[in-house]
């Protein structure tokens, strides 16, 4: 096992009985994000996938409220989750949020969709992250095998100037409790 500065990776060795070859599998986080952490570099979409939006650069220099959800257009996502942070967008901009992101592991053409439906134009950007690599990269996916497989829990996050400063995650991976726009401490 080995840390660099933002993530913790081990290597897996599988050992094929009665071989002594050795295959070694992709490095892989085994540690979530915590806070202190500073983002990783991930490539997410907005809109389409010709739009790319670095997520390290878009957090940086300013204060930045992200929430990820299991699916768009699920029940829990598009009941509570997201119109909780639609309500509250300008009340965050007004004390100093610069960005207020959705990212769910979808690809960008379905969560423009579902962020038209919740008029979240102008208040919460809505990100795709349609490989889970952004997902992957903190440590914070989970199998969902309803939604296809592969998806984000569901968490809340304040970053400030690159770092976490706040980190809210779903004990179970997917409830409806401290990642909601009303429990996310930002002003400090
Ligand atoms: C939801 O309604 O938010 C949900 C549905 C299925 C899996 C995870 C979340």
């Amino acid at each position: 096992m080995f840390r660099t500065a933002t993530s913790v990776t081990r290597g897996v060795v599988a050992v094929v009985k009665g071989s002594s070859r050795a295959i070694h599998t992709t490095l892989l986080r085994m540690a979530p994000v915590q806070v202190g952490d500073t983002l990783p570099s991930v490539d997410l979409f907005e809109d389409s996938p010709a739009n790319k939006v670095n997520i390290a650069e878009l957090v940086s220099g300013k204060k930045v409220v992200l929430f990820a959800v299991p699916g768009a257009f699920t029940p829990g996502c598009s009941k509570t989750h997201l119109p909780g942070y639609v309500q509250n967008a300008d009340k965050m901009k007004a004390d100093g949020v610069g960005e207020v992101v959705c990212v769910s592991v979808n690809d960008p053409y379905v969560m423009a969709a579902w962020g038209a439906q919740h008029n979240t134009k102008g208040k919460v950007r809505m990100l795709a992250d349609p490989n889970g690599n952004f997902i992957k990269a903190l440590d914070l996916g989970t199998n969902l095998p309803p939604l296809g497989g592969f998806r984000s829990k569901r968490f809340s996050m304040v970053i400030n100037d690159g770092k976490v400063q706040e980190l809210n995650v779903e004990p179970d991976g997917t409830g409806l409790s401290c990642s909601l726009a009303d429990k996310i401490k930002y002003k400090n």
